[in-house]
């Protein structure tokens, strides 16, 4: 998410996409990605600006963003850590490394650190197998995350 920028700011970039955009109905996911990527999630009213600009029904759009996982209606932290729920993290140990992650956190799985830091979610396979268990911190995988120490001394690459 950008940071910096204001509302206004985030939504003149939105609209500067989109304007640009040769056939806009049918780059609905593209939109949406883009939104994401600026405000960081996709509340109610970026979704109904995004209808209006496409000029398709809220009710599509909010189908979409619904549908599919990657899309959050929820803000998310500064920083999202995931844990790889496969098989192979399973077996080595996924459960542990995530109930040490909402220990140090003191978050569940799902939920957002008061200070907005952290956001801790859950996936699967991320084609990591050989470093199970896997954490993954704003993209970056981390792996062979048994020891807590481990776990802590990550999390405190991204704190201020
Ligand atoms: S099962 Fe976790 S990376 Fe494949």
């Amino acid at each position: 998410m950008c940071n910096s920028a204001s509302p206004n700011e985030f939504a003149q970039k939105l609209d500067d996409y989109i304007d640009n955009l040769t056939h806009k109905k049918e780059n609905l996911i593209g939109v949406l990605h883009y939104a994401q990527e600026i405000y960081g999630y996709l509340p109610d009213n970026v979704q109904w600006h995004i209808a209006q600009k496409l000029n398709i029904p809220s009710a599509t759009v909010y189908g979409v963003v619904s549908f599919y996982s990657f899309f959050t209606m929820i803000p998310r932290g500064e920083h999202v850590v995931n844990v790889c729920m496969g098989t192979a993290c399973f077996v080595r140990g996924a459960d542990k490394l995530k109930d040490e992650l909402e220990n140090q956190l003191k978050i569940k799985a799902g939920e957002t650190t008061p200070d907005n830091l952290f956001t801790l979610e859950t996936l699967r396979c991320v084609g990591a197998c050989g470093l199970a268990p896997v954490m993954i911190v704003d993209g970056k995988v981390h792996g062979r995350m048994q020891e807590a120490q481990n776990i802590n001394e990550v999390l405190a690459e991204y704190r201020p």
